[in-house]
């Protein structure tokens, strides 16, 4: 199962390549760049627009590989861990440019909690949440409060990257292992593709303006 190790290393890879960029004084939005400059870290196996070559196992298809419940319970329960921080860090507001972000529709933690409580009561054990995740929340927390261009790209990071690949990987995992369910995680109130425009929207606003002078 995909572990968040590699999760993270390519928003975080991803983060720093936009930051470089983000002040280079290209006319483009800070999305359609964030998006160019995630899909030069996809491979083409996981994404038709991916361009790197790929090395890991996690970055072969994801139809090659062999999930377990219990892998995909740990990867559950550190995601609900970054989505409650994200949360907390945009309810918060240590910014007052984070608060555009609360409320989006796209938050995923009452999604996974209700995923967690339905697989408790199928008799599965809930693990505690993992060291990488822990690390991450934390540098997540620490990043908005010092560095908020860069948490930004995070902000983007996480939630496009559920709504793309993510849901992709969910589906395939679900077919091989949990009898095509469609978890919580998975279902959005309303149509996804206009939250996304929205928050689309909001964070080149934000980076726009912001960025100027936070
Ligand atoms: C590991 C297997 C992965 C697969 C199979 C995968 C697959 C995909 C696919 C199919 C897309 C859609 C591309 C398109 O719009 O044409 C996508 C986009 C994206 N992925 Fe991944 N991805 C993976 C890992 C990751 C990781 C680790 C991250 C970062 C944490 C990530 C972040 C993103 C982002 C931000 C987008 C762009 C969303 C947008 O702006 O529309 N992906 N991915």
């Amino acid at each position: 199962m995909l572990s968040l190790k590699a999760v993270t290393v390519p928003a975080t890879a991803a983060a720093a390549k936009s930051a470089e960029t983000c002040h280079s004084g290209e006319p483009k939005g800070f999305v359609e760049e964030m998006k160019s400059a995630t899909m030069k870290l996809h491979t083409k196996e996981q994404a038709k627009e991916g361009e790197k070559r790929a090395t890991q196992p996690e970055e072969r298809s994801v139809a090659k590989w062999e999930p377990t419940v219990e892998g995909f319970l740990r990867f559950l329960v550190d995601s609900k861990l970054v989505f409650d921080t994200l949360d907390k860090i945009v309810d918060n507001a240590a910014f007052p440019a984070y608060a555009e972000f609360r409320n989006t529709g796209l938050e995923r933690s009452v999604s996974l909690a209700k995923d967690l409580e339905c697989f408790r009561e199928q008799g599965h054990t809930i693990p505690e949440p993992s060291s990488p995740g822990l690390t991450y929340s934390q540098y997540l927390l620490e990043l908005s409060a010092k560095d908020p261009q860069a948490f930004i790209c995070h902000f983007y990071n996480i939630y496009f990257g559920h709504s793309a690949g993510g849901r992709m990987i969910g589906k395939k995992v679900a077919g091989k292992i949990l009898n095509n369910k469609v978890l919580e995680f998975y279902k959005w109130e309303g149509q996804l593709s206009q939250l996304l425009q929205n928050v689309r929207d909001k964070l080149n606003k934000v980076t726009e303006v912001s960025f100027l002078y936070l």
